[in-house]
């Protein structure tokens, strides 16, 4: 047990050195190995990875995010509504509807999208929001979502938004600061795919597949969300103003979790940006500090596909670690966030699932994330896998978005 050992003492020199974290459980634990088939032979050539990839991927669809359908054959794009000079004239705005089946009284989703006007074809910042494309600007052109929202934001009345939730979640969203520095901004409020509760399925997407449930791996929520990102990137790639090349899906907490998952099955996803998206996205099981995976399915049964319940209290015996996911993604630049204060993600299991899938980044010749050990606050390390932990609680803010944009910059502007 030389490795877990060593895995044990790392963790306890982290701890005395980072900085003041609630102590996590000094668990010995053993990650799966995510370069070792199925079959027992060790992938050790970058040729061998497709196989192993398929694998994983695999897992996760039978396991945890469940089965996935394809690109509707009828969907339709319309742009709705158009401005050149929002945002003061630095930007233009496109609002487009997505109708899934094509019929416009079916499920459908609303991409809000700035272009900053200064730049050509500019590369784009996907991400979902958790309340309303309404709710992330001060700007009265934005349509006003019609579905199904949770009524804590100021402005929600009877589950359904109204002009008064107009710029009530401004904070998360560096929406100047992105424009500003040359990238679009593009965002789907999550509720139009999919509401986010328990009985929401009938009012959103996955009720279009009803083949799809009632089986161990159904069409998940956090799957529905990732399969919406996807429908983006469709439209994307039908716009000739944006660079469909150079799209960087972003995603915080839950939404993070889309993130990751969409980066993980959907390679024209560029760059992948996770922002704390803890258990069940970027932070290891096996660690068993933050949120227990019990608490995962048991809060939020829509998320995740029947299957993954059969993990609740066995965190131990899953056949894959999130280092599996995040590996999904590789060669493609991956940030992974945390903060301090956001014990539920547990920061170290973040930072240790970054460094874990390294691995598969070294062996398609790229420098994984450059650290032994989780770095300091605001100290961001980045390889073509980044990681930061800042100050703060469970939130995303502008120190986050200008990481990101950095990072974003690098890889993009080197191409
Ligand atoms: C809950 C949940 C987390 C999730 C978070 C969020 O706290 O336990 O897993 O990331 O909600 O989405 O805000």
């Amino acid at each position: 047990m030389k490795r877990a050992t060593t895995l044990l003492l790392f963790m306890l020199f982290s701890r005395f050195f980072a900085f003041s974290q609630q102590p996590a459980p000094a668990l010995v634990y053993t990650l799966p190995d995510v370069l070792l088939m199925n079959n027992g032979t060790k992938v050790t050539a970058p040729a061998q990875w497709d196989k192993r990839r398929q694998e994983i991927l695999g897992f996760y669809t039978k396991q945890m995010y469940g089965q996935m359908p394809p690109k509707p054959q009828n969907m339709v794009f319309k742009v709705v509504e158009q401005s050149k000079t929002a945002l003061n004239g630095k930007a233009t705005r496109k609002q487009v509807i997505v109708y899934f089946n094509g019929k416009t009284n079916g499920p459908q989703m609303t991409i809000l999208i700035y272009l900053p006007n200064k730049v050509k074809h500019p590369r784009v910042i996907l991400g979902l929001n958790f309340y309303g494309n309404q709710t992330i600007v001060a700007d009265s052109a934005v349509l006003i979502d019609t579905a199904w929202v949770d009524t804590r934001p100021k402005g929600m009345v009877n589950y359904h938004a109204t002009a008064a939730s107009r710029g009530v979640n401004t904070g998360p969203w560096a929406v100047d600061k992105i424009i500003d520095r040359g990238y679009a901004l593009a965002t789907i409020y999550d509720g139009d795919i999919d509401p986010d509760f328990k009985g929401g399925f009938s009012r959103g997407v996955r009720a279009l597949y009803p083949e799809l449930q009632g089986i161990g791996d159904n069409f998940s929520t956090v799957g529905a969300w990732a399969w919406g990102l996807s429908r983006a990137m469709d439209y994307f790639e039908t716009d000739k103003d944006i660079n469909a090349k150079q799209v960087a899906v972003f995603g915080h907490s839950r939404l993070g979790k889309a993130a990751l998952w969409a980066g993980a099955t959907d390679t024209r996803f560029a760059l992948v940006i996770s922002n704390e998206s803890g258990k069940g996205g970027a932070s290891l099981f096996a660690r068993q500090s933050g949120e227990a995976l019990r608490h995962l399915t048991g809060g939020f049964p829509n998320w995740f596909c029947a299957n993954f319940r059969q993990y609740n209290d066995k965190e131990a015996s899953l056949p894959f670690d999130q280092h599996f996911l995040l590996s999904l993604i590789a060669p493609r630049p991956l940030y992974v966030a945390s903060a301090v204060e956001d014990k539920n993600s547990d920061p170290d299991g973040e930072f240790q699932s970054a460094k874990a899938c390294s691995v598969v980044y070294q062996l398609l010749g790229k420098k994984g994330l450059p650290a032994d050990s989780i770095p300091p606050l605001s100290h961001p390390v980045m390889g073509q896998v980044a990681y930061h932990i800042r100050p703060g609680k469970h939130d995303v803010t502008d120190y986050d978005w200008e990481q990101y944009l950095d990072f974003a910059d690098h890889f993009f502007k080197a191409k």
